[in-house]
């Protein structure tokens, strides 16, 4: 998959999220992060579709994928964080959490909320995509929870997309202080622009007072 632009194409769309970097950290199985299982389902799922050669919307498969466990917590420490008991839940907590961050297409919503079936028994997958994820989702908890697995959190995105991702990062970066530095130098120079003013008002005043002062002096 690191050559397929396709799925690069669709992973670059929410690789760039904190939250989704911030699944780096929490693991899934055995020493795999849930963004590495999240990343696996994905590409095993592409692979899977292209292997079928079935019609499929390739974008919403992969988006889908890579969101089904965005969830954001720890479920080794945290069983029930308010949603209910994390094996029904997490599924509606992961997309209550991709809706706030992600535009996301019927499809991606139903590949979230649907992938934990048969365990959430109403919830039946209704594209083909979502029954692609469910399926997939369960062979990769299989290999994982086995250590039979052989990808960590970058085995499926292209180097290059890494480095690019970088590139904007770093232009956003640059960009945020640029925009600090401006917003610093017009509140300077409206600062001094009012301190000139006040200046030359005093300056008036004390002229107007002067020139009355004279006539005064003229009248008496
Ligand atoms: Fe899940
Ligand atoms: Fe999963």
């Amino acid at each position: 998959m690191k050559n397929n632009p396709e799925f690069q194409k669709a992973v670059s769309t929410v690789l760039d999220s904190k939250n989704l970097q911030l699944t780096r950290t929490f693991t899934q199985h055995g020493d795999v992060s849930v963004f590495a299982h999240c990343m696996a389902v994905a590409a095993y799922s592409k692979k899977l579709a292209d292997k079928l050669g079935i019609k499929y919307d390739s974008e919403s498969l992969v988006r889908g994928a890579m969101l089904h466990d965005f969830f954001l917590y720890d479920w080794h420490e945290t069983s029930n964080i308010g949603d209910g008991l994390h094996g029904f839940a997490h599924p509606y907590t992961a997309s209550k959490n991709a809706i706030k961050e992600f535009d996301l297409s019927p499809r991606e919503l139903d590949i979230i909320r649907k992938h934990m079936w048969p365990l959430t028994l109403t919830k039946l997958p209704k594209y083909r995509e979502s029954w692609l994820v469910c399926v997939v989702d369960k062979y990769c908890s299989i290999l994982e929870t086995f250590k039979l697995n052989s990808y960590n959190d970058y085995s499926f995105v292209n180097p290059m997309l890494i480095k690019k991702l970088e590139q904007h990062k770093a232009a956003r970066i640059r960009l945020e202080k640029g925009k600090e530095e401006l917003k610093k130098r017009v509140a300077h120079e409206r600062r001094t622009a009012e301190k000139r003013a006040e200046m030359q008002n005093e300056k008036r005043r004390h002229e107007i007072s002067g020139r009355y002062e004279q006539y005064k002096a003229r009248k008496s």
